[in-house]
């Protein structure tokens, strides 16, 4: 299981030029990924920090995403560290709830690489001047990851770069820091099988936006129901539209069994779920409650860009 947290310390994400698109980078690059932008959601800086814990309880990977201000974090993400890191949860005899989380710093830097050196005005390696930060991640226990940061981020027009210029060099930021969480991500039965959970708890909800479930498909998935059979991203979306049709949204999958067995980079899950949900008059059920059970088995692998999808998805009605 790896649940990917990332708090957004921009103080005003809708005039940033780089931290919103490395932001935007991550969105779409990685599945799932949850992000707090803490600007939208304190704008007041009155932190809710029942809530901020719950998100970091459920994380596995936490990055911390911010300009660098005066040699450290933005104050807003200052006062998320103060408010939300503290005794019996971060530290302390009981304070361990961020125990080996991987904790990575991602951070755009106005100066350029040169200026952070000794004879340099900024004097100190960033390295160096990230060790609060450093030692926080150790007090807490957390696994501090060699940070991801780019210089020359600055853009004042007519003074400092070109926009294309910051804005390209934060895509590939984006791009790099989507790596390095692949790269601690490990896809084993048991992430396999938190998949297929967030699998059905989405789609119960049946969402308009087939977006969600085409991402996690093999370009060429088979996808083979008992309405037939339907190829490709195209064919899922066929298949989809005819669901909608028939099936109101909060239907319910429950799994009754569950197994997950790995062959190298892939995987074979079967399974028994039960699904009751109601439909709607013009379907094939004629409006009626169903509660019907069905065995399924998916064939999913690791693509080369380490993402988890499905390449064949079977169901039959179970006897
Ligand atoms: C209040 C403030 C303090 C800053 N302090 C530094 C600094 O200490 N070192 C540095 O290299 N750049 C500094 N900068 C430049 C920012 O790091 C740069 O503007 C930011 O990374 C760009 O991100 P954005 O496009 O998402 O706003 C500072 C900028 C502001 C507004």
């Amino acid at each position: 299981m790896n649940n990917v947290l990332v708090i957004s310390g921009h103080p005003n994400l809708s005039e940033s030029n780089t931290n919103q698109v490395i932001l935007n980078t991550l969105e779409t690059e990685l599945a799932g990924v949850e992000i707090r932008a803490l600007d939208s959601l304190y704008p007041d800086y009155n932190i809710d920090i029942e809530a901020e814990q719950t998100a970091l309880l459920n994380a596995d990977i936490v990055v911390l995403q911010f300009p660098f201000y005066w040699y450290s974090v933005p104050a807003l993400l200052k006062k998320w560290i103060d408010d939300v890191f503290s005794y019996g949860f971060a530290y302390g005899s009981e304070g361990n709830k961020l125990q080996n989380k991987d904790f990575i710093l991602s951070l755009t830097i106005g100066g350029p690489e040169e200026a952070y050196s000794p004879l340099g005005y900024n004097h100190f390696p960033i390295a160096q001047l990230l060790q609060p930060l450093e030692q926080t991640a150790y007090l807490a226990g957390m696994k501090f990851h060699k940070p991801v940061y780019s210089h020359g981020m600055v853009y004042i027009p007519g003074v400092y770069n070109e926009l294309e210029e910051v804005q390209a060099k934060a895509k590939a930021h984006g791009i790099q820091l989507k790596d390095k969480i692949a790269s601690l991500t490990t896809i084993d039965e048991s992430y396999v099988e938190s998949f297929v959970r967030k699998w059905f708890v989405a789609f119960d909800k049946m969402p308009e936006d087939s977006q969600q479930f085409t991402q996690h498909l093999a370009t060429d998935v088979t996808w083979s129901m008992p309405e037939g059979d339907f190829k490709g991203h195209h064919g899922f979306v066929e298949w989809y539209n005819i669901a909608l049709k028939q099936f109101k949204p909060n239907c319910d999958h429950q799994i009754q069994a569950i197994s997950v067995q790995q062959h190298d980079k892939s995987f074979i899950v079967d399974l028994t779920v039960n699904l009751t949900a109601e439909t709607y008059p013009e379907s094939d059920f004629n409006g009626q409650p169903i509660n019907i059970v069905a065995k399924e088995t998916w064939h999913m692998s690791i693509s080369p860009q380490g993402r988890l999808l499905i390449d064949n998805y079977q169901v039959a009605l179970a006897e």
